[in-house]
């Protein structure tokens, strides 16, 4: 038997289910949420720095973990990939969860040729072709800024533990495959330092809603070199981005 409640909140036999895509209840997420685009990445996240933790929602196998990081809670969960699917889960956390800070942490394709694999880039603005913001919201143009506190905190943070970083625009991709030629004029236009496909649409939620969104990204492939990181160098590659998050949320 399926009752509705009221806006989102569903009665299910007894049980209830928040939101429709995440599966916690109110009070399961914390204030600041992390978000790899892959499930398996939330986890092992959750499992290397987290403690107390709990799954809290496993709806379409997107994981959502809950747990403290040095006595600050944090939740961290997948956003799965492209924009459609990040603003799906951004939006449900701000407006079901009273998420205030998301933080994305992903890799990114590098247009840039100054970019070597490994860099990490805080990115200033999502420059992107697709229609997410004007459709969703009627919001114009195609760059949106990052959102609140959370971009300066993570600069501050890599200031103070010496760490290189990046800052710029990323070019938020609709396609992955594509026939085309050359990279996106638009992107260039921009300046992009290179492609990823989640933040714009992160961005324009987060602006929508007067929320803080940061991203966070690691330089995964060079495009024009045609080099990218092997499976196994993955998993190490994403550590520094992983910490230089986590002190930051912890920090905000
Ligand atoms: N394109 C889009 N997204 C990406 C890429 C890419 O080449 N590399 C990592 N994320």
């Amino acid at each position: 038997m399926f009752y509705r409640k009221s806006k989102n909140t569903y009665l299910v036999d007894e049980v209830f289910y928040m939101s429709i895509h995440i599966s916690a209840t109110p009070g399961d997420i914390a204030p600041i949420v992390l978000m790899p685009g892959d499930p398996l990445r939330a986890k092992y996240i959750a499992s290397h720095f987290l403690s107390d933790t709990r799954l809290v929602s496993e709806t379409r196998n997107c994981l959502f973990f809950t747990g403290s990081f040095q006595g600050k809670s944090i939740s961290v969960g997948a956003s799965g990939m492209g924009c459609p699917s990040i603003g799906i889960y951004s939006y449900e956390l701000y407006t079901e969860y009273q998420v205030d800070t998301i933080i994305r942490i992903g890799t990114c394709g590098a247009y840039d040729t100054n970019l070597k694999l490994f860099d990490l880039i805080n990115v200033s603005q999502a420059v992107s072709e697709s229609s997410f913001a004007l459709t969703a919201w009627g919001m114009e143009g195609s760059v949106m800024d990052h959102q609140g506190k959370a971009f300066d905190m993570i600069n501050e943070i890599a200031a103070q533990k010496k760490r290189d970083l990046h800052r710029g625009a990323i070019h938020s991709s609709d396609v992955f495959y594509s026939n085309q030629e050359g990279f996106s004029p638009l992107a260039m236009q921009h300046n992009c330092l290179g492609v990823e496909m989640e933040s714009f649409a992160l961005f324009a939620n987060a602006k929508q809603l007067r929320k803080n969104a940061a991203c966070l990204l690691t330089v995964s492939d060079l495009i024009l070199a045609k080099q990218k990181l092997s499976p196994e160098q993955r998993e190490k590659a994403l550590l520094p981005m992983m910490e230089l998050a986590l002190d930051a949320a912890r920090a905000l």
